[in-house]
């Protein structure tokens, strides 16, 4: 019984080795960047409890865990500060001798060559847990962030974090304009060799519960006055496109899993490289679905990590590197 089908899909699919031939997406180690917690209170690592097998590590293992990040084929790290000293403005982040500064130097000095890199923002540094400085220094819990005394200060940090030894700069903070100031900054000192990575369009998300767990946060309001509506797609491209006319070296759609269609149309849209940020919640609902039994960890990270690259993005924040990295 054999039908005249023009075409037949299935022949490329017959074996293996035809299917590796005709594979479209690859991801390697090359693409992927761990997220590390370095935490400034602990002298023994402490997990985080919505985050089976993720880390506060103390400021002591930074090298070991850099080193280790590196002997498993991985390119760069982005380092998150939990701090003891949190202010009204996050003041910490902006010194010499603070977590910041202090990390990233480590980091620098752990691997010569890894790719090292700031998050920049203010809700890890801020007693109230927002991402920059409240509007006459409010602290009322109505939360609205005060956009250009913030840039102010984020001009500083990039600063600091560049002569910490940064190779690239990444805010956070979703304020407009924060990519042409720190820009303008980093120039005028010097650092015209240190690149932005933007987080372009990020998404007001439930999808950081975790996080915020992680880094131990005050925070209790939200955040939907600066990061985007999860509900605007076309919001996150010109987002996206201004960070780019700003100067952003490379964009970033975060999270991942739920905002494919938007890494997707900004593939079609900018010829930038793009990154994806695989958030805290996505990481935990894949561990405790698979502690659980109810999937195969391995094969649903390998798929996730596949279908960012298919989406288009180049690099893939995980906190899932160091294993994927065994598993690729
Ligand atoms: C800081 C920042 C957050 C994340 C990365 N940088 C938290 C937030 O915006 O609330 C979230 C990362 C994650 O959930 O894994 N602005």
């Amino acid at each position: 019984m054999s039908f005249d089908l023009p075409t037949r899909f299935r022949r490329l699919r017959r074996t293996e080795a035809l299917r590796d031939l005709v594979r479209e997406t690859v991801v390697t180690r090359n693409d992927l960047v761990l997220p590390l917690f370095v935490n400034e209170a602990i002298s023994e690592p402490v997990e985080v409890a919505s985050m089976p097998g993720v880390f506060n590590w103390p400021e002591s293992s930074m090298e070991e865990q850099v080193k280790r990040a590196w002997d498993n084929g991985i390119k760069a790290v982005i380092l998150f500060g939990v701090t003891e000293h949190k202010d009204a403005s996050g003041s910490d982040s902006l010194k010499d001798d603070g977590l910041m500064a202090r990390m990233l130097r480590r980091a620098r000095a752990a691997v010569p060559g890894m790719v090292v890199i700031a998050d920049n923002c203010f809700c890890e540094y801020t007693d109230h847990g927002h991402c920059g400085v409240l509007k006459n220094g409010d602290v009322d819990q109505s939360g609205v962030v005060d956009n250009d005394a913030t840039l102010a200060n984020l001009q500083q940090q990039a600063v600091v974090a560049a002569a910490a030894g940064a190779d690239l700069v990444a805010p956070s903070g979703m304020m407009d304009g924060m990519v042409e100031a720190m820009r303008e900054a980093l120039d005028e000192h010097g650092f015209d060799q240190v690149g932005i990575m933007a987080y372009a369009s990020k998404f007001a998300s439930s999808f950081y519960g975790p996080f915020r767990d992680a880094v131990d946060s005050t925070f209790k309001g939200n955040r939907r006055t600066y990061q985007m509506d999860y509900a605007n797609g076309r919001e996150a491209i010109a987002e996206a496109l201004q960070d780019e006319i700003e100067g952003a070296d490379i964009l970033m759609v975060k999270p991942g899993l739920a905002y494919l269609d938007v890494l997707a149309r900004l593939r079609d849209a900018t010829d930038k490289p793009l990154a994806v940020y695989q958030v805290s919640g996505e990481y935990s609902m894949i561990k405790h679905a698979a502690a659980a039994g109810a999937i195969d960890e391995k094969a649903i990270v390998l798929e996730t990590l596949t279908a960012f690259k298919r989406a288009g993005s180049d690099l893939i924040l995980t906190y899932y590197a160091n294993e994927a990295a065994h598993w690729l």
